[in-house]
């Protein structure tokens, strides 16, 4: 190449990266004010700021602002350093950034408002649902258009799983999302009756296995080789763990819908599929984690590895459980109950946040021109923080769901109730406190991690690094 050399954009990964660890605080400050709610009822300030208006705040800002930022920042990272090429897209790219941001602020005017859709993650109106397509598809071109103009022949893994969670969300998007608007602010389901249930659990499912786990497996597949300094453990491992991965999740969905007026057999077929999906998600598992042989020890005194493996070691805990929970048998003591809450966020805070936190990380010294994070003490003490926090919220809502489901199904021995709903919720309070305890330690960790971020940035430039050259690449 000749001239001016070309670059990597970064700037794109800079804004992303800052906006995963400002969304993350607020979510989970949204997190610890509904935990606390639920001890403390007359924190319900209503009907703004009330628990079921709040709640949907909660999820969309934890999954669709933390975990979005998280996901396009490194995505857009990953692309680049890994096809050797700037990010392709000109103007689609900022608009990437610009249309999130917004989804996100209109997402956090319109649920305290009441004004939503009563479909679980996917609660925003139909103007912003047409929004989001137009980011989604800009991001999709953006993606792709970088793979299309690489300079390697060869895709790496990374971008595989992100480019599935890309072509998977757009579509379950376009279709849980069809919807007939009777007013700016209001529209109703294209689907009705058992139908709308099973497209909406084909989608919350699908959610969980694209949105909050595929672009996270993504994340994995560069950023522990990276920080581990090995190569991946064994890349026929991960072909094989991607291909079944995506196709078994996409069955998976009746498993929300156990016991319900869906099809028996519906019923027994998410619940195979979901027991099918221990063995790719363990695949995955166990392949980032075997990518530390032989460099076990670095595990001691690297905080940013601490968190990577930590959160596969939650990854592979969930993803154990789920399929458990899945057995009808097993669901019929832990649905409605604390126990779903409990596993949702092992997968949530133990996995999601975990990884997300390592890789942005491993990123922001990068981003900003340092050779590391302004204190390095501080990220460890951010991992046990998470740690702890992470362990006391599931462990307390472990206990309480199954004391709840106990409860509710125990009987005399004429036949009536042992116990009244009012006692489970009275069993559940300790419980519940434990959960705020847990959240808020969560909490305080990312706002150490806020305080060595912008210290960071105050002690680095940002510089435009030139695009590296494939090996054998002659420029
Ligand atoms: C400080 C950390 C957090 C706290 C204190 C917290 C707290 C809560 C609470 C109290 C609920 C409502 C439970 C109920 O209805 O009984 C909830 C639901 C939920 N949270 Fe969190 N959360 C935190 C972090 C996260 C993160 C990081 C994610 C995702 C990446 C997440 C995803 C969810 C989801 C998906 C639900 C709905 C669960 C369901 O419907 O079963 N949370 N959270
Ligand atoms: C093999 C993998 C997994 C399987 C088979 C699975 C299975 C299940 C089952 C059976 C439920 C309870 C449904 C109910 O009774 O209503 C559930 C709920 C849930 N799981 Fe998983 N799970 C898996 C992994 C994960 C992971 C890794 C995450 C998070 C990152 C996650 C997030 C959730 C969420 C958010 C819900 C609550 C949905 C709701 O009711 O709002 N799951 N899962």
């Amino acid at each position: 190449m000749s001239g001016t050399q070309t670059t990597y954009n970064d700037k794109v990964v800079r804004q992303f990266a800052v906006m995963t660890v400002i969304w993350g605080i607020v979510g989970m400050l949204v997190g610890v004010i509904i935990a606390a709610q639920l001890v403390w009822p007359e924190l319900n300030i209503g009907p703004w700021l009330h628990f079921g208006r709040l709640r949907p705040l909660h999820t969309n800002a934890v999954i669709f602002a933390f975990g979005g930022c998280a996901l396009f920042a490194t995505s857009y990272w990953v692309v680049q350093r890994t096809c050797h090429t700037r990010l392709w897209g000109g103007p689609l790219i900022p608009f990437t950034f610009w249309g999130w941001q917004l989804i996100i602020l209109l997402a956090a005017v319109t649920l305290p408002l009441g004004i939503t859709t009563g479909k679980e993650y996917a609660e925003l109106e139909w103007p912003i649902d047409i929004l989001i397509t137009l980011v989604w598809v800009a991001y999709a071109v953006v993606f792709f258009g970088t793979i299309a103009v690489r300079k390697v022949s060869h895709i790496y893994v990374a971008n595989w799983f992100f480019g599935a969670f890309i072509i998977a969300v757009a579509l379950l998007h376009l279709g849980n999302s069809a919807e007939m608007p009777v007013s700016l602010t209001k529209s109703y389901s294209m689907y009705s009756g058992v139908q709308d249930a099973m497209v909406q659990w084909w989608y919350g499912h699908n959610a969980v296995g694209f949105f909050l786990t595929a672009g996270f497996l993504g994340m994995m597949y560069y950023f522990v080789p990276k920080q581990a300094g090995r190569p991946v453990y064994s890349y026929r491992l991960s072909v094989v763990h991607f291909w079944a991965l995506i196709f078994t999740y996409m069955w998976a969905g009746p498993h929300h819908l156990h016991y319900t007026a869906l099809p028996d057999w519906t019923q027994s077929i998410g619940m195979v599929f979901s027991l099918i999906l221990l063995a790719p998600s363990w695949g995955g598992m166990i392949n980032g984690i075997m990518t530390l042989s032989g460099a076990w020890h670095k595990l001691r005194d690297d905080p940013i590895l601490k968190f990577l493996i930590t959160s596969l070691s939650f990854y592979g805990m969930s993803t154990f459980e789920g399929p458990m929970m899945s057995i009808k048998t097993v669901n019929a003591l832990s649905h409605y109950t604390d126990w779903t809450v409990g596993h949702v966020h092992s997968g949530a805070l133990g996995w999601v946040a975990m990884v997300s936190i390592g890789s942005i990380y491993y990123l922001l010294p990068k981003l900003f021109g340092k050779t590391e994070m302004y204190s390095t003490k501080l990220v460890t003490t951010h991992f046990w923080i998470a740690t702890i926090g992470t362990v006391l919220y599931i462990a307390s809502m472990w206990i309480a769901g199954v004391m709840q489901g106990l409860m509710w199904r125990a009987v005399n021995a004429d036949g009536t109730l042992a116990y009244s709903f009012v006692e489970s919720v009275k069993g559940s309070y300790p419980f519940w406190a434990i959960r705020v305890l847990g959240g808020a330690l969560f909490l305080t960790g990312m706002l150490i991690m806020a305080y060595n971020m912008f210290k960071t940035i105050a002690g680095g430039k940002t510089v435009d690094v030139p695009v590296v050259a494939p090996a054998g690449h002659h420029a």
